[in-house]
């Protein structure tokens, strides 16, 4: 291996990444007090929340009749009964004092006429458990999640968080199950940094470019999970990967199911409104799993549109311009930018799309990292955190309801700090042996110095059109079975990758390469687990197995994979328990939409 010079840092915490968690965490660990440091491998605000569309759900109660019981039962059975309910409890009641509390920051939240914060219909939100739609996604237009990563990346700046920008994090520090730090290598000037803290928090974002085509930024590629495989530690809940109904179609580019809250519809080539049949009651918006998996049955059954039949209408020319302009304005621009349609007078071409990983690290609702035992599957990694999309707290379960993402950032992001609070002690020093940080090195090294003969690119195209091809939204086994030997085929080739630039400095092959190597992790982890789950439950849809067996497998998968790309999976209870005894617990019933 190449000697490298280490610059250190030495902090109380450090957070990896700067989305909405990462930077809701940053200032809350900051405003404790604690010196705090954030890693992140593009600018803040830069990072992939700033492309969330529709809003932010909490039970605020502003346009219709809500309470935060209503939007956990919600969470609970979009979840298809895998969310663990005292997660989903804490998330949905600290709902609305987080949404207050942005609006207090400098949210500009698109308003009611009486000046409310403006609130929207979305999928699977439902008012007086199921019985009417309820209007809970909060929302700034269509560009929410900008308007609040503008606003924490501000906080975070005013309560001095030290930033690391376009610093790229390589491997955790761990010794003796304990994590101490992280090593980095600054993009911009080619040094290598070990920061070594009390406590770590992966804030990483989702691994959806595993995938051909998804709505996902480039840059998500699910590098904390890469990580915490390389630690030996395991993911949990893989194969639950949602589709997002409306994507555009070529581009992939999301079109916000606030659309449809807003009264936009989906035809086929008939001109039917085919979610009628599917979701009587929900129709259009129902939860994305069913919505998606419509969308695919009319395509498949020679119902989709333009002239190859492959994908579908979303039609909102009969809503009023103005309407248009004020609440949907990013995705008239986008329609027009990517599909060459002007939305006031013609259909969005669209088809379900890559969106969200429901899966990710396991973690507890305090966000510490768990390493499940059979004697202890809640047993907590010491030092180490997960929030965001990099995490499975789970809130999701397996299938997740639009909108309760930039919630689940909010809350858990503020979570951590509150439980970082109680563990870090401010200022204790933190030591680490060489040989954790020659781990992260030696790949570093191995990877820069990798004189195979297939180019990253060629492996990353494979892995993709794998994952697209083979786990997709309806599976079997025999798919799954043979997806399972092409991406373990896929991972074999990293031995022969071919490197073409070794320099230090803003070098995008490296970037790239490195990138890759944590999603064929997830890649691996994500097919091996889909296979390994025989029923259907939220995103999972197997047709060979098309019924969910709450008997057998309401149960979380747990997967670890080795450097050689052996897989282990196990198992966690899912927490039927709440927090309070102020909601009873939910039985799994059957799926009335
Ligand atoms: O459709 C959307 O605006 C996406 C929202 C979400 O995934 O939560």
């Amino acid at each position: 291996m190449a000697a490298y010079d280490i610059i250190d840092h030495s902090y109380d915490v450090v957070v990896v990444g700067a989305g909405g968690a990462g930077l809701r965490a940053t200032f809350g660990m900051a405003e404790k007090g604690l010196k705090t440091a954030c890693i992140t491998k593009v600018f803040p605000t830069r990072s992939h929340t700033v492309a969330a569309q529709g809003g932010i759900s909490a039970a605020l109660g502003n346009m219709s009749e809500d309470d935060w019981r209503f939007h956990m039962y919600d969470t609970v059975k979009g979840s298809d009964w895998l969310g663990d309910q005292d997660a989903i409890e804490y998330m949905c009641r600290e709902a609305i004092p987080a949404i207050i509390e942005l609006e207090h920051y400098g949210v500009p939240f698109s308003r009611t006429p009486e000046g409310k914060i403006y609130q929207r219909a979305f999928g699977g939100m439902t008012a007086h458990y199921g019985k009417s739609q309820a209007y809970r996604t909060c929302a700034a237009a269509d560009r929410t999640g900008h308007a609040i990563l503008h606003t924490l990346y501000q906080q975070s700046l005013k309560h001095e968080a030290e930033f690391f920008v376009e610093y790229f994090a390589l491997d955790l520090i761990m010794e003796d199950g304990v994590c101490k730090g992280v090593v980095a290598w600054n993009l911009d000037d080619g040094t290598i940094h070990r920061f070594r803290a009390q406590l770590v928090v992966l804030a990483t974002g989702g691994y959806g470019r595993a995938y051909f085509s998804a709505t996902s930024a480039h840059t998500c590629t699910g590098d904390g999970g890469g990580m915490v495989l390389r630690a030996g530690l395991p993911l949990q809940d893989m194969e639950f990967v949602q589709f997002h109904p409306t994507g555009i179609y070529g581009s992939g580019c999301l079109i916000t199911e606030g659309v449809r809250g807003e009264g936009g519809y989906l035809t086929n080539s008939n001109g039917e409104r085919f979610m009628e049949r599917y979701a009587p009651s929900a129709k259009d918006l129902a939860s994305r799993d069913v919505v998606s998996r419509s969308m695919t049955i009319e395509i498949r059954e020679g119902r989709g549109v333009g002239a190859h039949k492959d994908h579908i209408h979303l039609h909102l020319e009969h809503l009023p311009p103005e309407i248009i302009h004020q609440r949907l304005p990013g995705i008239a621009e986008t329609a027009k930018i990517f599909a060459g349609v002007d939305v006031t007078k013609e259909p969005i071409p669209v088809l379900p799309t890559v969106h969200y990983n429901m899966g990710g690290i396991p973690t507890n609702f305090r966000c510490e990292v768990v390493n499940p035992t059979a004697d202890d599957p809640d047993r907590v990694v010491p030092g180490l955190m997960a929030i965001g999309e990099a995490a499975c707290v789970s809130v999701h379960g397996a299938n997740r309801l639009g909108s309760n993402s930039l919630l689940d950032l909010v809350v858990f992001g503020r979570s951590a700090a509150i439980r970082a609070a109680e563990i870090v002690e401010k200022g204790k020093s933190v030591s680490s042996s060489a040989a954790a940080t020659d781990f992260a090195l030696e790949r570093f090294d191995r990877i820069r110095n990798a004189k195979g003969s297939i180019k990253s690119s060629e492996l990353r195209l494979e892995m993709q059109r794998t994952m697209q091809n083979n786990c997709a939204v309806f599976r079997t086994g025999e798919v799954l079975e043979e997806g399972v030997k092409l991406i373990d085929q896929t991972f074999a080739k990293k031995g022969d990758m071919a490197i073409s630039d070794r320099s230090l400095v803003w070098n995008s092959d490296l970037v790239e390469a490195i990138e890759l190597d944590n999603l064929l992790y997830q890649a691996v982890a994500t097919l091996h687990s889909a296979k390994n789950r025989p029923e259907s439950r939220g995103a999972h849809a197997r047709e060979d197995y098309p019924d969910r067996d709450d008997e057998n497998w309401m149960k979380h998968t747990v997967i670890g994979v080795s450097d050689k790309g052996e897989t282990k999976i196990g198992y966690r209870p899912v927490h039927m328990y709440t927090l309070t005894d102020e909601v009873q617990v939910f039985p799994p019933k059957a799926r009335v939409y």
